[in-house]
């Protein structure tokens, strides 16, 4: 940013006694037509935050006497949405009249009206009539149009700054674009560079068409001028509204300074109109994100598909993978792993936890905890320390002790779970009964089994056990097993009788020394061998694995698992594996 005119304060530019702005008026009353959107144009985001609120955000380090937000269109949902993100904030409704002028000469009258309320509340002696003495609002007013979102504190500082510093009525933010169409175009004198007027595009001669030197709709007034220029302007335009821009030729009538300054950061000014240039400018303000996270320590290994929010925070040596969108107030701390592909919307992540391709929300990760691949993790699922929420999980409005893990392929809703316990594979926690949501209470170093319902409410306690496919209706005591599946049977020469002339009726019989060898799966495909007998190998359905694949696995595989041919199929290759199939009920780990 460079001042156009020569600079009359000292020599850093920026005094030490700039005074406190007067106001700061947002202006939001416009409709926005070019979204199409039945929301607000200043109520879509852009990093997580309303248009409106990242202009609030940045007017708020000023820290004007006052700020005001001029809504019309849409009034209510605007008001509403300014008074939740900015306290004190004065709403103030634009009256019937059109354009820029209008919307800031309601404002002024608020706070005119509010400057009188102020200085009778300090005792500042009645007038006659009861009217406060005064002429209301005194003081440097800043301006804002409330659709640019990259407008940063910096700026308008400096902007302020240098009105003050120069004695000016009016200072003007001004750029230069490429294409200046629709803009208003900043006339200045020859010699001095002081500005002479604003003349709107449709108002404006072939010349004045010629100047790319543009008003950004960011102002600083004397509020003097401001109320003397509002009370003079007219409609007498191309588009028969008051221009707020009218205000600055009226300053030079009454003999004030007006100047510009030049934003050479043309993003930080341009303004969003439609939802190409609120993508453009999202992703520009994302980029702006990573690059201050990256020198703040945290390892972002692929920007273009990273997206965190403004208000997100991360500690140093973070590392963020591809594909990772980090919301709203999340928050990571140190030495964690976010990603890849995943996405977390308030979410607090403890240090050196590691969290790969999950979605979750307003929830707690512990230190050191694993979550994913593939979790789901919805509101209020809190992990301690160490745990774990693994793969295929689904968890909401949980507890979940330290060290106690949940690995596989389960939904757990509504419950408490204490430390150390594991929750086995495919397990539900059924709590929904139809009408009312129910609580399940599992305690601390249990081993609860594969397959599992827990039929809530209901308590497992703590060190118990229960058995694969159990389903769980009644409490179980501290150190019980609980089961409740029936002891299995085996109907001998079921599928030979009742599944004639299938492979599988086949292998049986191959298995039994009579008959001829399966030929094939029931589709006749052939890459897909299933092996006849246990233990099954992993030649005949995974023939594609190559033999370091197959030596890495084999390095996995416990003693008891060495290979061990059991078909022609497998004695014909070196590198045959043989794994169990059958699994120790409840799983691992
Ligand atoms: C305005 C400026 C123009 C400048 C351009 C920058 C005027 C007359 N013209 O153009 O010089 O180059 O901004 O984008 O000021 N608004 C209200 N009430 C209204 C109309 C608008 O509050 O009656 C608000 C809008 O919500 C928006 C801002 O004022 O935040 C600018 O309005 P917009 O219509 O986008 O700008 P222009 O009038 O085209
Ligand atoms: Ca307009």
């Amino acid at each position: 940013m460079t001042a156009q005119t020569a600079p009359t304060s000292d020599d850093s530019g920026t005094p030490q006694n700039t005074p406190r702005l007067a106001a700061a008026v947002v202006l939001a009353a416009g409709e926005g037509t070019r979204m199409r959107s039945t929301t607000p144009k200043l109520l879509h985001t852009i990093g997580g935050r309303s248009l409106l609120g990242h202009v609030l955000t940045a007017t708020r380090e000023l820290d004007a006497r006052r700020t005001a937000v001029v809504v019309r269109h849409q009034a209510e949902r605007v008001a509403e949405h300014a008074r939740a993100i900015a306290e004190g904030v004065l709403v103030v409704e634009q009256d019937e009249l059109p354009g820029t002028g209008a919307a800031v000469r309601s404002a002024l009258s608020v706070l005119d009206a509010a400057a009188h309320a102020d200085r009778a509340a300090h005792g500042v002696p009645l007038g006659q009539e009861g009217q406060v003495l005064g002429a209301g609002l005194e003081g440097p007013v800043l301006v804002v149009a409330g659709d640019l979102p990259l407008l940063d504190s910096g700026t308008l500082g400096e902007l302020v700054a240098s009105h003050v510093a120069d004695g000016n009525a009016v200072t003007v933010l001004t750029t230069v674009v490429a294409d200046p169409t629709g803009y208003g175009r900043v006339v200045r004198e020859d010699g001095t560079g002081d500005v002479l007027r604003i003349v709107e595009h449709r108002d404006a001669s072939p010349e004045e068409l010629a100047v790319a030197e543009i008003n950004t709709s960011v102002y600083v007034f004397d509020a003097g001028v401001l109320r003397a220029g509002l009370a003079r302007i007219t409609q007498h335009n191309a588009q028969g509204e008051l221009y707020l821009t009218d205000v600055v030729a009226l300053a030079r009538e009454d003999g004030g300074q007006v100047r510009a300054i030049l934003s050479e950061d043309a993003h930080a000014v341009e303004g969003v109109n439609d939802r190409v240039q609120l993508a453009a400018l999202g992703r520009i303000l994302n980029a702006r994100i990573l690059e201050d996270w990256m020198r703040a320590g945290v390892t972002i290994v692929d920007p273009a598909t990273t997206w965190i929010d403004v208000d997100v925070d991360l500690a140093p040596d973070v590392t963020i993978l591809p594909g990772t969108q980090l919301h709203g107030a999340t928050v990571v701390s140190t030495g964690a792993t976010i990603g890849p592909d995943t996405t977390l919307t308030d979410v607090e992540v403890g240090e050196g936890a590691v969290v790969s391709r999950t979605h979750a929300s307003l929830s707690v990760i512990g230190a050191g905890a694993n979550v994913g691949p593939f979790a789901y993790l919805r509101p209020g699922s809190v992990l301690g320390e160490k745990g774990k929420i693994g793969t295929f999980v689904e968890t909401k409005n949980v507890r979940i002790g330290a060290g106690s893990k949940v690995p596989h392929l389960s939904y757990v809703g509504d419950a408490t779970i204490g430390e150390g316990t594991n929750i086995g594979a495919a397990s539900i926690f059924v709590n929904y009964d139809g009408v009312h949501k129910h609580h399940t209470t599992i305690g601390s170093h249990a081993r609860t089994g594969a397959d599992n319902l827990f039929v809530a409410p209901v308590t497992v306690g703590d060190g118990a056990y229960t058995g694969a496919g159990s389903v769980i209706r009644q409490d179980v005591p501290a150190g019980a097993l609980g089961v409740s599946a029936g002891a299995q049977r085996n109907i001998e020469g079921w599928v030979e009788r009742r599944r004639p002339g299938t492979a599988a009726a086949q292998a049986a019989a191959a298995a039994r020394g009579e008959g001829s060898e399966p030929t094939g799966n029931d589709d006749s495909s052939d890459d897909a061998v299933v092996p006849a007998t246990e233990p099954a190998t992993l030649t005949g359905a995974m023939p594609a694995l190559g033999a370091q694949a197959l030596r890495e696995l084999a390095k996995h595989a416990d003693a008891a698992d060495q290979p061990r041919p059991t078909s022609p199929h497998s004695e014909a290759l070196d590198d045959t594996l043989t794994i169990r199939t059958a699994r120790t009920e409840g799983t691992d780990r």
